[in-house]
């Protein structure tokens, strides 16, 4: 597709502001060594641009514009809006958020605003507007950040209020918010909507992620991801009215629960995101973040943020290893984006990031390993030009996400509360990763007929048209994996009589009777229908087959024996049903077969310690090849021949990727 920007977008949060100016002229010389392209800036200053309710001073932020243009960056213009200045809270103190405990908080911290509140949106508003009006026709202000890492929860009165009206309209009548939640339950009937209270700690939540009442609580998360949407459209809105051909966007955070990214991603112009790893996060599962973050909108997406370093907010900030940040920034590539941005991009003299890795240090110069290493990276990005910028990546596979199911299967009481979403999907996509089979993250309302193989890991909730979509996609011929925990509730948390599950009971040719739940020191086994067999935990679904076969069944307990992994012929596909949590290996022995089944390719044919991904220009296609193992490893040598972008070299079979090292093969098409 046409790319959003001239170049790979090279740079990161820049804070000047804080910053005597001699510094600003250092900073320029020393990020020029760096070939860096970009800032993100004005993030945080909004108590320095708006000192007081009718003073606006831009004195500053013009210099700062005037100088990144001449340099010619690309200038990602933040709107300042996610930490509150301290005269608006003294005199506004309504503008606070009210956390899960029912207190209003005072001044301090960040993201910190109560997102219904008219007085935090009339100053929002009132202060992109300025912003707009004298930035957004600067031809170097190419992108807007707004605000920065929506997130966060308030249970104020005037979000109780708005959500009563945001109930009123999905619901109607308050009968129907009774039986949608299920009000008979312990006596809860409602006969008014000013009955209605926020499900926090104060009302029927009993922790963050438990509730009494799943119907009130997930209709609580889409109203609050709606709140801050709202907060993000009003500014996009108006920035888009100062110029309709500007990029805006916000920083998203992976697989951040609050807020439904499918959703938001509707409204924004290209997606962005922050990549912090810690020390123990596995690649494969930076891999699914970024594929999510480019499935949002199944188009390339920004890496607005990581560090070249160490982050200061983990338990252990670990550095990255020399290689390693390159590694990472080319991970990110490979999974779609077009952009390397760092936070940040000089170092903190005080305050909680001071710790944070920047580009440059406390020792303020470019004598300096993460120095080195960027500059290595700035060097290479800015040879590609933009070769690489806009290409698309085509999988036969892909993975759903979705956020309501997210929600609704970790507030579900019951069978097991070690059921967390992320972690049941990221199982789905490690099978991928490892076979180096592309696979997309998508929605529940993706258009399912560009795949041949789907996996609906824990598919707890179906509600609208997925029932339907799924069925199609089958009787086409396509493969469905579905597992335990699927099929169970519909939109409001309320169970579909007739026995699991549910909806999806018909195509995948089984009935759920009962849901045993185990402590992870007692675990089962299957064993396969080729004798071999594999160790299962955490649940395990009493299956009897209603024209589905068994491809594994129960070794122990009483229902030994009886089917824990099905299929069924429907239509001109057929549906996996993986009834209990399986080993790695054992869903690897499934999903291969799920994955010949549906004559699904690997981007290579043999197997390969290497992290392979591909992007596809219109006239080229590039293999990323990463390794993030701690061995050397071969460049398989069905890819052998095909030149390095980075280097120019023709690769061999003989060529080996050190630990960290990186290859972008390419290849005409
Ligand atoms: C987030 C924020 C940044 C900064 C970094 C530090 O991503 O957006 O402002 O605090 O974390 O890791
Ligand atoms: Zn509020």
């Amino acid at each position: 597709m046409e790319p959003k920007f001239k170049r790979i977008l090279y740079g990161g949060d820049y804070n000047p502001n804080q910053w005597p100016e001699e510094i600003w002229k250092e900073d320029m010389r020393i990020f020029r060594n760096a070939r860096i392209n970009s800032a993100t800036i004005n993030v945080f200053s909004w108590a320095k641009i708006q000192p007081s309710e009718h003073e606006y001073r831009f004195d500053e932020l013009d210099r700062i514009v005037d100088m990144l243009s001449e340099e010619g960056y690309d200038i990602v213009m933040a709107t300042s809006t996610a930490a509150l200045p301290a005269w608006m809270v003294k005199r506004y103190p309504e503008v606070m958020y009210t956390d899960y405990e029912g207190r209003r908080h005072k001044f301090g911290g960040r993201h910190n605003a109560c997102p219904n509140s008219p007085v935090y949106r009339h100053f929002a508003a009132a202060l992109v507007e300025r912003l707009a009006e004298r930035y957004a026709h600067r031809p170097n202000v190419t992108c807007w950040h707004v605000n920065n890492e929506f997130g966060n929860e308030c249970y104020c009165d005037i979000c109780q209020n708005a959500f009563r009206v945001w109930l009123k309209d999905r619901y109607k009548t308050i009968e129907a918010v009774n039986e949608a939640w299920n009000m008979e339950f312990w006596g809860h009937t409602l006969y008014d909507w000013d009955e209605i209270v926020l499900p926090n700690e104060l009302g029927d939540g009993f922790s963050p992620d438990c509730t009494n009442f799943a119907g009130i609580s997930l209709d609580y998360r889409r109203f609050i991801s709606d709140s801050y949407l709202d907060c993000y459209k009003l500014e996009r809105d108006i920035i888009h009215r100062h110029n309709p051909q500007t990029t805006v966007t916000t920083n998203l955070m992976g697989t951040y629960k609050g807020l439904d990214y499918f959703k938001w991603a509707k409204e924004m112009d290209i997606v962005s995101w922050d990549n912090y790893p810690a020390y123990n996060t596995r690649p494969a599962q930076v891999a699914m973040k970024h594929d999510l973050m480019r499935g949002l909108k199944d188009q390339p997406f920004l890496i607005m943020e990581q560090t070249p370093s160490q982050q200061n907010w983990q338990k252990y900030n670990t550095l990255k290893r020399p290689g390693q940040m390159r590694a990472l920034s080319y991970q990110g590539i490979a999974h779609g984006a077009d952009s390397v941005q760092y936070f940040q991009l000089r170092r903190s003299v005080g305050g909680c990031e001071k710790f944070h890795g920047a580009v440059i240090a406390h020792a303020g110069t470019e004598n300096t390993r993460v120095f080195r290493e960027v500059a290595q990276l700035g060097r290479e990005l800015e040879s590609f030009g933009t070769a690489t910028t806009g290409s698309e990546k085509h999988s036969e596979a892909g993975i759903l996400f979705d956020w309501e199911n997210y929600w609704a299967l970790e507030y579900t009481s019951g069978p097991c509360a070690d059921l967390k979403y992320v972690p049941q999907v990221q199982q789905y996509y490690d099978y991928f990763y490892q076979r180096n089979i592309s696979v997309d993250m998508l929605p529940v309302d993706a258009d399912l007929s560009r795949y041949k193989l789907l996996c609906a890991p824990v598919l707890y909730m179906i509600r609208g048209k997925m029932k339907e979509a799924l069925e199609a996609f089958v009787r086409n011929g396509g493969i469905l994996v579905l597992t335990y925990m699927s099929g169970i509730v519909g939109a409001s948390d309320n169970v579909y009589l007739g026995g699991y599950p549910g909806p999806l009971r018909e195509m995948a040719g089984i009935w759920v009777e009962e849901i045993d739940s185990l402590p992870p020191e007692f675990q089962n086994g299957v064993r396969f229908s080729d004798g071999s067999g594999a160790s299962c935990s955490l649940v395990y679904d009493q299956i009897h087959l209603e024209g589905a076969e068994a491809l594994g069944e129960y070794t122990r307990d009483f229902y030994a024996g009886t089917p824990a992994v099905t299929r069924n012929r429907f239509g001109n596909g057929a549906v996996y049903y993986i009834g209990t949590q399986l080993e790695p290996d054992g869903l690897a022995r499934i999903l291969d077969q799920a994955v010949s089944q549906g004559q699904v390719r690997s981007l290579i044919p043999e197997a390969s310690g290497l992290e392979i991904s591909c992007r596809e220009s219109e006239d080229t296609r590039f293999y990323y090849l990463i390794n993030f193992s701690e061995e050397d490893q071969p460049v398989p040598a069905s890819l052998a021949g095909k030149p390095d972008l980075i280097t120019g070299r023709i690769s061999t079979a003989e060529d080996v990727l050190a630990p960290w090292d990186v290859r972008i093969l390419t290849e005409a098409l």
